[in-house]
């Protein structure tokens, strides 16, 4: 069925407003379950095609996604990482237990890491040990890192197999430091982290970002407050769940429509919380020097618990709405968000991909992460809905079309469209002030049923097809199918 009325879309393309950071698509790798181990890494005698112990099938298709940054080693895990069980000849190293459940080798370190980096053109966010690390341990690392002269640790790394200093473009002090990291206080962490970052030395044309772990809206604001000048950003964390409660968060698949609703409601209250976080930096930094990095997001089902520490769960047609709708906030506030990094990478909650031994499936999310690679350091437009429709179940009523568009590297305009309604098609009429718009092509990602998903036995079940239309009289009008996202180039 079509709505009745077409839904207007503007685009005033002559008024461009703030980039979209690339890194706004960043992605997350921390040592969970298979997320590194089995999921990326196999090691380099595995039958497993592999490039220096990476999968080649799994680093090929993350390149698809022009993947711009990679935080690593957690999470919670970066609290209890310590960098030197991970440098010099790997069967020296220690192995390490994760969480009491997660065998981990070690196999992956600081240099295995960045060669993962390189392989995929990213930059790099190191996440660093607060937790149980120490002032010192940090600040060796860094300087490990990113050292270039005759100091110890740059002649550590050298013996180590790299001669050349790292790049690393952020450095996190600690992690949820609420809980997990440590279950402090927002002024002692303040505390903590003036003392740490006083220690993280670098050279002046290699110096990482430094970011200060946040939590809830005190936590910002004291960060804010106290770590004025030493801090380019505080991190937030916000997962989606389907269900109303932390312990009735909801299943990955199979679940009725009154959960698909309320997992896009959810969603969709990261923008009133990046309001609020915003809020608070505007009236502690109006100099707008400190960004929001968002550097945990994505859904978390009640599977990824149920299985064991590992976090792994299946990854639906809603999980690319939840991710398109999440971007289209993200460059709602290109201004002051300079980057997010989805939870996570490969297996573990919202991934882009899932592998089972050798084989490997791509999940719903890459697919929207890959059709949004054009907003990538593109310039934002503004865009008006007029008429928008709206999609109402019980008590819960959301916007049913959510857009955005931005002037990308290439030139081209793009329009990206979200449609939440699982039932109802949508005409969405588009004009561009000061152009007739001659048509409109890209792809669309739409299926039947709202947990479509791909398997190991069924790879293709859901995956993007082209989509174009023509615009007729002057007018581009579009046909936007159910439940769907969609990204077009309009032809101006
Ligand atoms: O992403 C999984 C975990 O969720 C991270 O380790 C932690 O930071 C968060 O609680």
């Amino acid at each position: 069925a079509f709505a009745a009325s077409p839904v207007s879309i503007s685009i005033d393309a002559g008024k461009p407003g703030p980039v979209i950071n690339k890194n706004v698509y960043g992605q997350f790798a921390e040592n969970l379950g298979t997320g590194i181990y089995g999921g990326m890494w196999v090691g380099p005698k595995s039958s497993i095609p592999n490039t220096g112990g990476w999968r080649n099938d799994v680093v090929g298709a993350l390149k698809q996604l022009h993947v711009p940054l990679v935080r690593w080693p957690g999470g919670c895990f970066a609290d209890t990482y310590h960098w030197r069980d991970g440098v010099g000849p790997q069967d020296k190293r220690p192995s390490n237990v994760n969480g009491g459940k997660v065998d981990a080798i070690n196999a992956v370190g600081t240099h295995e890491f960045f060669d993962l980096i390189d392989m995929l053109g990213a930059d790099a966010y190191v996440n660093g040990n607060v937790g149980t690390g120490t002032v010192q341990e940090m600040s060796d690392w860094v300087e490990y890192m990113t050292a270039d002269g005759g100091s110890p640790l740059a002649r550590l790394r050298a013996r180590n197999g790299h001669a050349k200093p790292f790049k690393v473009a952020y450095f996190g002090i600690g992690n949820e430091m609420w809980g997990c990291g440590g279950n402090i206080r927002p002024d002692y962490y303040a505390n903590l982290y003036s003392n740490y970052e006083t220690f993280l030395r670098a050279p002046k044309d290699n110096k990482p970002k430094i970011i200060a772990s946040g939590g809830d809206i005190t936590w910002t604001e004291v960060l804010s407050r106290e770590l004025k000048g030493r801090t380019s950003g505080i991190s937030i964390h916000q997962y989606t769940i389907a269900g109303a409660t932390w312990e009735t968060k909801g299943a990955a698949l199979g679940f009725k429509e009154n959960e698909w609703i309320s997992t896009l409601a959810n969603t969709l209250k990261m923008d009133q919380i990046i309001k609020d976080h915003l809020a608070v930096l505007d009236k502690n930094d109006p100099e707008k020097k400190i960004g929001l990095m968002i550097d945990e997001w994505g859904t978390w089902y009640a599977d990824a618990d149920a299985s064991n520490s590992a976090l792994y769960q299946q990854n639906s047609l809603r999980d690319a709405l939840v991710a398109a709708l999440s971007f289209h906030i993200f460059h709602a506030h290109a201004k002051r968000i300079p980057m997010t990094t989805i939870a996570q990478m490969v297996n573990v909650l919202q991934a882009m991909i899932l592998t089972d031994k050798e084989k490997m499936v791509l999940t719903p999310t890459y697919y929207a992460f890959q059709m949004y690679v054009p907003f990538q350091d593109a310039r934002t437009v503004p865009l008006a809905i007029k008429d928008n429709t709206s999609y109402t179940l019980g008590a819960t009523t959301i916007p049913g079309v959510s857009a955005t568009a931005a002037r990308a590297k290439d030139g081209k305009l793009y329009l990206a469209l979200v449609n939440t309604d699982p039932h109802q098609a949508v005409d969405v009429a588009v004009d561009v002030a000061g152009t007739k718009v001659k048509g409109a092509a890209g792809k669309v990602l739409t299926s039947a049923a709202m947990d479509a998903h791909n398997t190991f036995q069924n790879p293709q079940a859901i995956k993007p097809v082209p989509f174009s239309a023509r615009a007729a009289g002057g007018k581009l009008s579009i046909k936007m199918p159910a439940k769907a996202v969609m990204v077009v180039a309009l032809e101006e």
